[in-house]
């Protein structure tokens, strides 16, 4: 039988009563989250978004009351009425914050009942397909409750740092005409127009400089982005940006923006804040240094360049590499001497995925060091490869040659794996930096044309817009950033082109024609030509950030209802069909 509600109120929540509490009566009201029944005594843990509180039915106390509790089942929803007690010493629970006192029920109302849920709630290992299947009920998880309780915190920081700094929050339109960001659009179907689509925005990025156009000087919105893209565990389809644009800025006042706002989420957090300024570092240096554009600075292995070295030297393979411009690139593994062969095999595969030719090793002993490439350099030329790179007996040199790109791409990926390997990574730390002066254009091989590193609309930094005309793209550099938190791109962002001849140009470097670049941005190269004031801005992915702070390991442990890799929705079975009257309505036939 269960109970009304009724005129009973909740007095506190589940995570609210301590010892100066006791003597109390209370009403608590939330799921069962766990029971013990001892015949005479029933303990049930009583459990809501504060907290979880210990309830005690006792035989000597309400024998009618302990046989009710005895029906009660695991999330079953209850109100409990009792006088908060302060437990035998020997039985405090210092993992419970209210682990001090109990509740002495006096009255029980079954608010409703629950099936056996498919995985038990508290401590749960089910399969993550099966929780996200139930995601309501992988919801009431108190881990998971405290990463949505951390967002709300963040997101709500967000909103009053940047109200302090005068931005006003703007909302913009969700069906739309996207603008690029380098996925796929999500189309929808426009009723009203057959065979025409809305697209859903990859990000607000156009509407954001059409208000800098309107005079709104600084907007920002917490902005819901649509990517139909591969999913990684750090990408999801529909996801969240702090999305921010100012009008007459340089970089620097976007970071002055932007530090703050990190530093206040850092204390939300409970963490030291960083210093700031933080770090800046350029794209060269960070690829040539670290080999990937997020370089994660919480462990050494930086490179060490050898290119000069071999140079001229009789292994001829990396002095062609050299003779052709690239370039050599090691890194000094402490410990890894000792490494088996299958270490080294396995290491140089992942230098193979990430596009190595190969890579050499040198393992750095006591007496005479051991390597496959003694045979060509004598074992004075191996010493005079470990004095330049300053490695010690024990350590490993691993290297790789190729094209500049290539060689440091390769060797960043390696320098991680070896860092995850290794345990190198200082985890408690925290390592911020700002990542500028990206290229402009970036060369895909497989199609054999110039994409915009960021997108079309960032603007090449003044001295390089004459490059803009010769035909090497690859070297024209853009007013561009990413903000780089432990390795992961935290966001990005630019100084945008504001003159429409320069935004014209930008197009042609990308081999739209002026037909196809109207056709798709008319609107946009319109306003720009109405007194567009020199502006730029940057998007925060929101996800990812209470990711981090949340230490939590996917996005899907910071968005309530998620997709899985395959860009569905286990809980809804979406996508999914619809009605054949829909397809009419919408003048749409399908395939298959
Ligand atoms: P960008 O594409 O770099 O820039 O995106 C900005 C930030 O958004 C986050 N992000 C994602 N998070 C989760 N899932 C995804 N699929 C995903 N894609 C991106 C990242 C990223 O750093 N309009 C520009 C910003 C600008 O120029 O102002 C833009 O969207 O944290």
């Amino acid at each position: 039988m269960l109970d009304h509600l009724g005129t009973t109120k909740r007095t506190h929540h589940c995570g609210a009563l301590r010892r100066e509490d006791v003597g109390q009566t209370v009403t608590l009201m939330g799921w069962v989250n766990s029971y013990r029944d001892h015949g005479s005594v029933l303990f049930l843990h009583l459990r809501d978004r504060e907290g979880i509180t210990q309830i005690v039915f006792d035989q000597q106390f309400n024998a009618e009351l302990l046989e009710r509790a005895q029906g009660v089942r695991s999330e079953y929803v209850l109100s409990i009425t009792g006088k908060c007690i302060l437990r035998d010493e020997k039985n405090f629970n210092p993992i419970m914050a209210t682990g001090e006192i109990e509740i002495m029920a006096e009255e029980l109302k079954v608010l409703n009942d629950a099936q056996t849920p498919p995985f038990e709630i508290d401590n749960c290992r089910a399969a993550e397909d099966l929780r996200l299947k139930y995601r309501y009920l992988d919801l009431r998880r108190p881990e998971i409750q405290a990463n949505f309780r951390l967002r709300h915190r963040l997101a709500l920081a967000a909103r009053r740092v940047l109200d302090e700094q005068g931005f006003y929050e703007i909302e913009t339109p969700i069906l739309t005409k996207s603008t690029p960001e380098g996925a796929r659009d999500y189309l929808v179907p426009a009723r009203t127009a057959p065979g025409k689509f809305f697209a859903l925005p990859q990000s607000p990025q156009l509407f954001k400089q059409l208000l800098m156009i309107s005079g709104y000087d600084k907007y920002f919105q917490i902005a819901r982005c649509f990517r139909d893209e591969d999913l990684r565990a750090d990408r999801q389809p529909e996801f969240t940006q702090i999305d921010i644009e100012r009008s007459f800025v340089q970089p620097e006042d976007i970071f002055a923006t932007i530090e703050p706002l990190i530093c206040e989420f850092f204390q939300i957090a409970g963490i030291e804040p960083p210093a700031t300024p933080f770090l800046r570092m350029s794209y060269h240096d960070a690829m040539n240094r670290y080999g990937i554009d997020k370089p994660d600075l919480r462990f050494g292995l930086e490179f060490v360049d050898l290119s000069e070295h071999f140079a001229g030297s009789s292994f001829t393979v990396f002095a062609d590499v050299v003779k052709k411009g690239g370039a050599i690139k090691a890194i000094v593994v402490p410990g890894a001497a000792s490494w088996s062969r299958k270490q080294y095999d396995e290491i140089i595969e992942h230098a193979r995925i990430y596009g190595a030719g190969g890579l050499a090793y040198i393992q750095v002993l006591e007496g005479e060091s051991k390597s496959a490439l003694t045979k060509f350099l004598g074992a004075d030329g191996i010493a005079a490869v470990i004095s330049a790179t300053g490695a010690n007996v024990g350590d490993a040199i691993l290297m790789i040659g190729g094209r500049w790109d290539v060689a440091c791409t390769a060797m960043g990926q390696v320098r991680l794996e070896v860092g995850r390997r290794e345990k190198l990574i200082r985890e408690e730390e925290n390592r911020l930096l700002w990542v500028v002066d990206f290229p402009m254009f970036e060369y895909h091989d497989e199609d054999k044309r110039w994409y915009a590193m960021h997108h079309p609309f960032t603007s090449p930094i003044d001295e390089d817009i004459e490059k803009l005309d010769g035909q090497d793209l690859g070297g024209v550099r853009a007013k561009a950033y990413d903000l780089v938190f432990n390795g992961n791109e935290l966001g990005g962002g630019s100084i945008r082109i504001h003159r429409a001849d320069v935004q014209a140009r930008i197009f042609e470097a990308l081999g739209l024609t002026p037909e196809e670049a109207r056709e798709k941005f008319g609107f946009f190269l319109d306003a720009l030509s109405y007194g567009t004031p020199p502006h730029g801005g940057i998007a925060l992915g929101l996800d990812r950030i209470v990711m981090i702070f949340a230490r939590a390991k996917s996005l899907r442990d910071v968005i309530a209802f998620p997709k899985v890799a395959s860009g569905s929705d286990l809980m809804t079975d979406s996508p999914s069909g619809v009605s054949p009257a829909q397809l009419a309505e919408l003048k749409i036939k399908t395939l298959s």
